[in-house]
């Protein structure tokens, strides 16, 4: 049988191929058809489930289709439209190129293959049963190919008991079904399982619109584009504000040269761009698309390519790894849920926004901003600058405006006879800066504070600051309130953004001020000369 299109591959390639099962689940055999389908070029692929795939698996396209003499020599090992030569490994534009999947897939199942090519005026129908031709008939169909496998593994029952539960099975083949829809915007996709559309997605411009299809916590409002060219690489694709993170690593998905593979690699990556803005075992949204040149993968590493090996790792890891990062503290700006809505400390992080160059590096251990200067390193702690700029800004308030928030409801405070005595001691000035209360015989009933006590730590605050009259009776009470609110709204969990942190340092450069609330430091110069004088280059 001579076809022109698919060849057998020659045995030196045949060699160098990977080595290891390509068909062992219903998933790999949904990957392999939909990725001649989309090899073939189709608009449209759709795979019909029966029984999770283990009663029947079909893949139906509008691809280029098959001859007979494609279909007979498709079926046999080593046979390919794919590759030619061992330089053609290098430069592949198509998903297959081993020849193995049909062949395997007809091996072990009963199946049927119907397709038809452009130049036909009627297809060809071939049934298979554990790899013998047993019928070939013509029928009258449209272009495109139609492959349907039945009962997967009949023929090797070790195997066919390894399957899982229909259920598990199908999750899994829905599971890869996902990236084919998030990589090829443009084909017309639909996922039936057992009598049921889980996905039927006409054509779209672009790969964001699959995305909250697949993730459903997603939307435009929460997803960035990523996009960054070095020298012969490219990434592409979408990452998520770190406030939207999985408890696993299903919300990872990557591309190499139109591949979907896993990677530790350039998981590492992610994870290290993201670093300390996420919580613990916390995972990330990210899909990405990634191109380097043919010869600087392997994709022959996986018997089922779902892994690849990259020759230059660091590299790749540390493009990755930056390019999420400039997106990370360029784009993410969260707004801080502050205290009281009289009062936000947004609009300084617009006041500075002209002002870019500064540069933040690196944030350490969760707690260190590292800024470059024009005499040299900045290191800021930025929970303190974060305490300084609201202390001043609560100081501020309390200066300007004379508003105090009513309570409907009293809150009462418990406190001792000597307490209740020291309250009263410091009526006039409690009362300036907004406090209220009525003295009971066991404490007070608070009934107005200042807006920029959260109303939820209004007792904490409260006794604190009793706590601290009693051992300074200080006179500067404004002070002491200010910076016993700023250390609970700190407390109450408020995560700074990089944004934040850049415009907390400007803010704070533009003052001058070096020290928070407690007189702790809150930045460290190092200037180039020391650093040349440790050195010894001066
Ligand atoms: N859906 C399809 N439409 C058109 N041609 C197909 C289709 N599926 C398979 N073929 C042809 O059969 C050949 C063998 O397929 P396969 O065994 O998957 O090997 P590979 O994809 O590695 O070439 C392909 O190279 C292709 O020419
Ligand atoms: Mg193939």
């Amino acid at each position: 049988m001579i076809s022109l299109r698919i060849f057998r591959l020659p045995d030196e390639i045949v060699l160098k191929i990977a080595a290891g099962e390509v068909i062992t689940n219903i998933s790999s055999v949904v990957k392999e058809l939909v990725e001649n389908s989309l090899d073939a070029g189709s608009s449209r692929i759709e795979v019909i489930l029966k029984n999770g795939g283990k009663e029947s698996i079909v893949v139906k396209d509008d691809g280029e289709g098959m001859t007979e003499e494609d279909i007979l020599l498709a079926i046999e090992p080593h046979t390919t439209s794919k590759l030619r030569s061992l330089e053609d490994l290098l430069h592949l534009k198509t998903f297959g190129f081993r020849g193995e999947a049909l062949s395997s897939i007809v091996r072990v199942s009963r199946t049927r293959i119907v397709s038809k090519t452009e130049m036909e005026d009627v297809g060809t129908e071939v049934e298979i049963i554990g790899g013998k031709v047993i019928s070939t008939r013509k029928v009258g169909v449209g272009r495109g190919t139609f492959v349907e496998v039945r009962d997967i593994f009949f023929n090797f029952p070790v195997r066919r008991r390894r399957l899982k539960s229909p259920k598990i099975e199908a999750r899994m083949a829905t599971e890869r079904f996902q990236k084919y829809l998030l990589s090829n915007p443009k084909v017309h996709f639909i996922l039936n399982v057992d009598g049921k559309i889980i996905y039927n997605c006409p054509p779209v411009e672009d790969i964001h619109e699959r995305i909250p299809i697949i993730f459903p916590e997603l939307s435009d409002r929460n997803i960035m584009y990523i996009e960054k060219d070095m020298e012969n690489m490219s990434l592409k694709g979408y990452i998520t504000f770190p406030e939207i993170t999985r408890p696993n690593r299903t919300g990872e998905v990557f591309f190499v040269n139109g591949r979907n593979i896993i990677s530790d690699l350039l998981h590492e990556a992610v994870m290290e761009a993201y670093e300390e803005l996420l919580k613990k075992r916390r995972y990330p949204i990210v899909v990405l698309f990634l191109k380097v040149p043919g010869n600087e993968i392997d994709i022959n590493v996986h018997p089922q390519k779902l892994e690849v090996k990259f020759l230059k790792e660091e590299i790749i890891r540390n493009f990755v790894r930056n390019a999420i990062k400039e997106v990370l503290s360029k784009e993410w700006y969260r707004k801080i849920v502050f205290v009281s809505d009289s009062y936000k400390i947004k609009e300084k992080v617009h006041e500075v926004k002209e002002s870019f160059p500064t540069r933040l590096f690196h944030i350490l251990k969760g707690r260190y901003a590292i800024f470059e200067e024009t005499n040299g390193i900045v290191i800021m702690d930025f929970h303190a600058a974060h305490e300084r700029l609201l202390y001043e800004d609560i100081i501020e308030f309390m200066k300007k405006e004379k508003r105090r928030r009513k309570l409907r409801k009293p809150l009462k405070i418990p406190l001792s006879s000597d307490e209740i005595l020291l309250v009263e001691e410091k009526g006039k000035d409690l009362k300036s800066i907004g406090f209220d209360w009525e003295t009971l015989t066991d404490g007070i009933n608070i009934t107005a504070f200042p807006p920029f006590i959260p109303a939820t730590d209004l007792t904490n605050v409260f006794k604190d600051l009793v706590e601290d009259l009693k051992v300074r009776r200080s006179s500067k009470l404004m002070e002491t309130v200010a910076r016993i609110s700023c250390k609970y709204a700190i407390k109450s969990g408020m995560n700074v953004g990089f944004e934040e942190i850049i415009a907390m340092y400007e803010n704070l450069k533009k003052k001058g001020t070096n020290v928070c609330p407690h007189g702790r430091p809150i930045y460290y110069l190092i200037t180039y000369d020391e650093l040349d004088r440790f050195f010894e280059r001066k």
